[in-house]
């Protein structure tokens, strides 16, 4: 791999005042890892000095509160309101200069999202008053995450007040001042945060302010209280200090359009801005349409948004909005959408890109499989983990030693068994994987309905055999095969078992569970429910491979799958709304069929509403409270609500009754070997549990 490839992203750019090493940007992402009282820790600095190590050009640190504790979203978040914030603000920026990074401070008062103030009796400043209501799909919040959502406002209900100009003439003075601490902490610039619905935002969209005065009506005078702030932090600060503004390119639901984005850009470089970060915004966070913004779920979602704020502004602009490093490649030298792209999720998951990159690895990076686990923490505040990087949000934990010299044996090359091979490789132990089909597990076979999860796959088989892990595939392992292999310790990383429905009819051959799809994609038999002739065609396509692609194997499920037209899926977690969907949009008609009241229950929330929505869209019917009692040949019965009813169905699949298996780890233990289980055999988790086990397994050896 050449890395002339990516010669635009990694090309050193200039922005402002500030000469930059290369054109990626760490885009502001709250932790919430400071003390109670918004002061940077241990944590904190180890999170970003990670990033700049990786060889990050711009880091922005996550939104902090100019006047904290008010207008803070967070006791948690970075407190900018008085000298004491600067000795933590000196050690983070030196730790990042020290990697040769450099780093501005985003800055922000929350206005209707305030949480402090609520929690705390103030009431939020606002543009207008009263605020436009917005209705949740509280259906889709599980007990504990509203739960979590109440407790993040104190269990108070927010009241707003609409500022008055001396208000604002505070604000900017707040935001001046913080500028001023944020310089004196010898921190590169900071971004003034005018979107995602936050105060200054708010008084931008036409959506939110009404205000009949000098801030209000016009754009202009929407746009007068983000020129005065760029304004007060210049001229506090000087031309040495980089001034960047983040703005919504869209408000999704209404408000601000990419016409007035551009106009706001303008006005920002107009006051004094060094540059423009093009991001965006929904009016109803609390829906689907978080996903639009400000967190999107489409590769590349607001590309369109920053070309149009790129053609009115001569300052540079930054992209953000999963981007990937191809597609930040190409849109780098073409030349009219940005000058620097932002990553975000993606630096969260791997924090190395750009050395990864400049070493000629682009194989070797972790990529986000955005399932917004990181983000839905911030929503009841809590710090972000990531299903893909177990480190996310535990900096207290040691890195473990690299003691070496043990002879490791993994039963399992799922992305337990991988995680826990690259890591106990990684620190010097010599590892062998034992697997009786192909690499990636369950991993492998998800990625057919979640593209995303083939990328991990792809990721966790190149990183273990850069880290010299033998594999040795095509044999189930038992006690003896894993003892035959003299181990020190044994990871058991076999995965789960999947039992089929306990009710009438439920072995008949038509019904499917999550085994019998297994083995029809990547196993070697012919499942139930399989015709001969089907079974022969199966057959002939394993010996062509061609089942070996899973993204061959998506365009070929359009042509044919050996599956009915009408598909009962029993269970509606996790698996059976990515099946529905994937089975919707191959033009079954699909029914979902869940026991609880609760749809996508192990989603993070964000991606549930996002789900649920494609799922509504494609036309799939959903049953909450269905507990199936029968299946015949071509129906399922459910009772609900004290009701039976049927749904025809060609085709049942289980995607329920996933259950812990602890068979190897048990009989290796018996055997007196040093066993430890990792993934669904200990406890079913998926992804960010498989990962997160397999990495702390490979820490104890
Ligand atoms: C965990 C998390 C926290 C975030 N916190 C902030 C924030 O403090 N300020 C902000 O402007 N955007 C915040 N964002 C949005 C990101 O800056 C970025 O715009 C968004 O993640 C889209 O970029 P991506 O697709 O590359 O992740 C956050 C995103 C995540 C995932």
């Amino acid at each position: 791999m050449n890395p002339s490839r990516f010669s635009h992203l990694l090309a050193p750019g200039r922005l402002g005042p500030l000469q930059l090493r290369n054109r990626v940007v760490l885009p502001a992402m709250d932790q919430n890892a400071c003390s109670d009282e918004g002061l940077i820790t241990d944590e904190v600095v180890a999170h970003y000095e990670e990033r700049a190590r990786g060889g990050v050009g711009l880091l922005i640190l996550e939104t902090s509160a100019v006047a904290y504790p008010v207008g803070a979203t967070s006791r948690h978040q970075p407190s900018l309101s008085s000298d004491d914030c600067i000795p933590g603000l000196r050690r983070l920026g030196e730790a990042v200069h020290a990697h040769g990074a450099k780093m501005i401070v985003q800055m922000c008062h929350h206005g209707k999202v305030a949480r402090v103030d609520t929690m705390e009796g103030r009431e939020q400043l606002v543009a207008s008053v009263p605020l436009p209501e917005f209705q949740a799909e509280l259906e889709n919040v599980l007990p504990d995450e509203l739960a979590g959502l109440l407790a993040a406002n104190g269990s108070q209900i927010p009241t707003a007040r609409a500022a008055t100009s001396e208000d604002l003439d505070w604000v900017v003075g707040a935001f001046a001042a913080a500028a001023r601490r944020v310089q004196a902490a010898g921190l590169d610039g900071v971004e003034v945060h005018g979107g995602h619905g936050y105060l200054i935002a708010s008084f931008l969209s036409p959506y939110s302010n009404r205000r009949g005065d000098e801030y209000g009506g016009s754009s202009d005078n929407r746009a007068r209280l983000l020129t005065r702030v760029v304004r007060a932090v210049r001229e506090a600060c000087g031309p040495e200090f980089a001034v960047v503004v983040r703005l919504d390119g869209q408000e999704h639901g209404g408000g601000i359009t990419p016409e007035l984005a551009a106009a706001h850009g303008a006005l920002a470089a107009g006051a004094g801005a060094d540059a423009v970060h093009v991001s965006s915004y929904s009016q109803n966070p609390l829906t689907y349409a978080f996903t639009e913004g400000p967190l999107p779920w489409r590769p590349g979602q607001y590309i369109e948004l920053a070309r149009q704020v790129k053609a009115a502004v001569e300052v540079p602009v930054i992209a953000v909005g999963r981007i990937s490093p191809a597609l930040a490649e190409e849109l780098l030298s073409g030349g009219d959408v940005c000058d620097f792209v932002a990553m975000g999720r993606q630096l969260l998951a791997d924090p190395e890109i750009p050395n990864r990159l400049a070493a000629g690895r682009p194989e070797l990076i972790r990529t986000c499989i955005n399932c917004f686990v990181c983000v839905a923490e911030n929503f009841w505040d809590g710090r972000p983990v990531c299903a893909v990087n177990a480190r996310l949000g535990h900096y207290d934990r040691p890195v473990p030693a690299a003691t070496g010299g043990r002879r490791v044996v993994v039963v399992g090359g799922g992305p337990a068994g991988l995680e826990a091979a690259r890591v106990a490789a990684g620190r010097g132990h010599e590892v062998l994987v034992m697997e009786s089909r192909r690499l990636g597990g369950t991993a492998l076979l998800s990625s057919l309905t979640t593209p995303a999860n083939g990328e991990l796959v792809r990721y966790l088989v190149a990183a273990t055999r850069d880290a010299g892990v033998e594999v040795r595939l095509g044999r189930p392992a038992d006690a003896d095969d894993v003892a035959a292999e003299h181990p020190d310790v044994v990871v058991v990383a076999t995965g789960a078992r999947r039992v089929r429905p306990a009710v009438p009819g439920g072995d008949l051959p038509h019904v499917l569970s999550g085994d019998d799809l297994r083995d029809l994609l990547i196993g070697s038999g012919t499942p139930p429910g399989v015709g001969r002739g089907m079974g022969w065609l199966l057959g002939a396509a394993r010996a062509a491979r061609l089942l070996e692609d899973p993204a061959r194997l998506r365009r070929l499920s359009r042509l044919w799958m050996p599956i009915g037209r009408r598909v009962a899926v029993v269970g509606g977690g996790l698996v059976g709304v990515e099946l529905a969907e994937f089975l919707a949009e191959r033009r079954r008609t699909v029914t979902v069929l869940e026991d609880s009241a609760y749809l996508g229950a192990e989603m993070a929330l964000p991606r549930r509403m996002r789900a649920l929505h494609e799922l509504a869209g494609a036309g799939v019917r959903t049953e909450r409270n269905a507990a199936v009692t029968r299946i015949d040949r071509t129906t399922v019965t459910f009772e609900s609500g004290g009701d039976e009813q049927s749904v025809p169905a060609d085709t049942v699949i289980y995607a329920a009754g996933v259950r812990p298996d602890p068979t190897l780890a048990d009989a290796l233990r018996a055997a007196g070997l040093e066993t430890v289980a990792a993934g669904d055999c200990a406890t079913v988790g998926y992804i960010q549990g498989a990962i997160r086990s397999g990495a702390d397994a490979a820490a104890r050896i």
